[in-house]
């Protein structure tokens, strides 16, 4: 295997570029330098606490049930679809993409090997409707994921599914076409897993959604669809490695939570996380789940209150620079914005050239679409940085499932750095409990009477007038 050899795996190795974050709106390389001990107390912390997060371990399991599972039924099965959502689906995505590209679906069974993947994340009834219409069922498996085994959104959907799959193949066939990945122990989705005997992937009770990429959430659907997860879980043993470096300013994960944690300090709330890749464009979307709802805390670990966190926002370069760049250049100084660029894209889509006497489209040919992206990753981390405004990029050899792998694991190792630099809990999302409590009580889930009563009371109160 490649990922065996040491002098391959560090030309993968992911770089991470802070050149342009110092300026006059950014920061010094003294503040780095001042805030290192704090740093480096965040990766001992993190370090020691490996066992008990339960993420960091997951480089070193045995994925042969995946690879068993997935070869058992790939040939039986058109669509594998998942059912879940948050962390039970953004790193399914995300994987998808990077891995198999945007296209994957849409090439003709022969070309693929693999069964098609579509992540159902929403109980929009169009969108499950569509799904619906347009799957074959006999040939379908859904893959349903939640950890609590409680989701409304992932249990709606599952029931919605299932009635279908009866009247498709037939209540004593859905064994065939429905596999369950929860807890081990707790939930209602363990306890109709054992009811009906279907099979069943457990999920590490210790690890939260939003770090669960990496285990059967997300290693089920990327074996189904032919990505290499040995690679991807070498990459994030890589990443760890990385990550586990005690001087702060050599360690991309320390390196990256210090910047961001001294920006947000500093009065930059905002992080754009702009790849400039189709393939990791979902990956921005990942990250986002992560650093959102790891970070955004309203209390420190000792109760005080602390209301930290950045604001992640998700671009696309260059798509988003005839978007969102004005205001990155001209807008307030409240961002740190982080590039991902490529260094060798899989393809590199030459140019023809034509034309010869329009200077202005001619000067193209001759080139390739990837050299004209790379150009244009550095020209507008060049312009942002001339106008003040603060900078880092992270560098991608190659888009593979090694550096995804890496990435993957240096950016929760940065998350979980930077909550031991905001003292908060990185690993709990209280600020969600609420929504789900009220979508209970407007359901009229037995239990919640209370609630329900609670925001009849506050409709009576709504003025009308301010409907407009
Ligand atoms: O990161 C998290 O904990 C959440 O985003 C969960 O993944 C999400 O709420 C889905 O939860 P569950 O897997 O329990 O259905």
């Amino acid at each position: 295997m490649r990922y065996e050899d040491a002098a391959w795996r560090e030309k993968q190795r992911i770089r991470l570029d802070v050149n342009n974050v110092f300026g006059t709106h950014g920061l010094t390389p003294a503040e780095l330098e001042a805030e290192a001990p704090r740093a480096a107390a965040a990766i001992a912390a993190v370090q020691e606490r490996r066992a008990d997060l339960g993420w960091p371990l997951l480089p070193d399991q045995d994925v042969t049930p995946f690879e068993q599972f997935a070869a058992a039924h790939r040939d039986r099965i058109d669509t594998f679809v998942v059912l879940g959502i948050g962390g039970s689906a953004l790193g399914n995505i995300a994987v998808q993409t990077a891995i198999n590209g945007p296209f994957y679906n849409l090439l003709p069974r022969e070309q693929r090997g693999w069964p098609r993947l579509l992540v159902l994340d929403n109980s929009d009834p169009e969108l499950n409707a569509g799904a619906l219409r347009m799957l074959d069922l006999r040939r379908t498996m859904f893959n349903v994921i939640s950890k609590s085994g409680t989701t409304a959104e992932t249990m709606a959907s599952f029931l919605y599914f299932r009635q279908a799959l009866v009247e498709a193949v037939g209540e004593d066939r859905l064994g065939d076409h429905i596999v369950l990945t929860t807890d081990p122990n707790s939930g209602f989705l363990r306890q109709i897993g054992q009811r009906e005997g279907w099979t069943m992937f457990d999920l590490p009770p210790k690890v939260g959604g939003r770090f669960s990429v990496l285990t059967s959430v997300g290693l089920l659907s990327a074996a189904m669809t032919g990505v290499n997860i040995r690679e991807l879980l070498a990459g994030a043993a890589y990443g760890r490695e990385l990550a586990a470096n005690p001087d702060p300013l050599r360690n991309p994960a320390a390196l990256g939570a210090l910047i961001n944690y001294l920006c947000f300090r500093k009065g930059k709330p905002i992080v754009v996380m702009m790849p400039y890749a189709n393939r990791l464009r979902d990956v921005a979307d990942w990250f986002a789940q992560l650093w959102a709802e790891s970070l955004g805390k309203a209390v420190d670990r000792q109760g005080k209150p602390a209301r930290v966190g950045q604001t992640p926002v998700k671009a696309l370069g260059a798509t988003d620079q005839h978007s969102q760049v004005q205001l990155y250049m001209e807008g307030p100084y409240d961002k740190l914005i982080n590039f991902i660029a490529v260094e060798q894209y899989a393809e590199t889509a030459p140019i023809p050239t034509a034309y010869a006497d329009l200077e202005g489209v001619s000067y193209l040919g001759g080139h390739t679409m990837a050299e004209l992206i790379q150009a244009e990753q550095q020209a507008t981390a060049i312009a942002l940085s001339e106008a003040g405004q603060p900078n880092i990029t992270h560098i991608f050899p190659e888009i593979n499932a090694f550096t995804l792998g890496q990435f993957f694991m240096l950016m929760e190792m940065q998350t979980a750095i930077a909550g031991e630099l905001y003292d908060i809990n990185a690993f709990d999302q209280p600020g969600v409990e609420a929504g789900k409590i009220n979508t209970y009580a407007l359901l009229g889930r037995r239990g919640f009477e209370e609630r329900r009563a609670a925001i009849a009371a506050r409709a009576q109160a709504l003025d009308s007038r301010w409907v407009v």
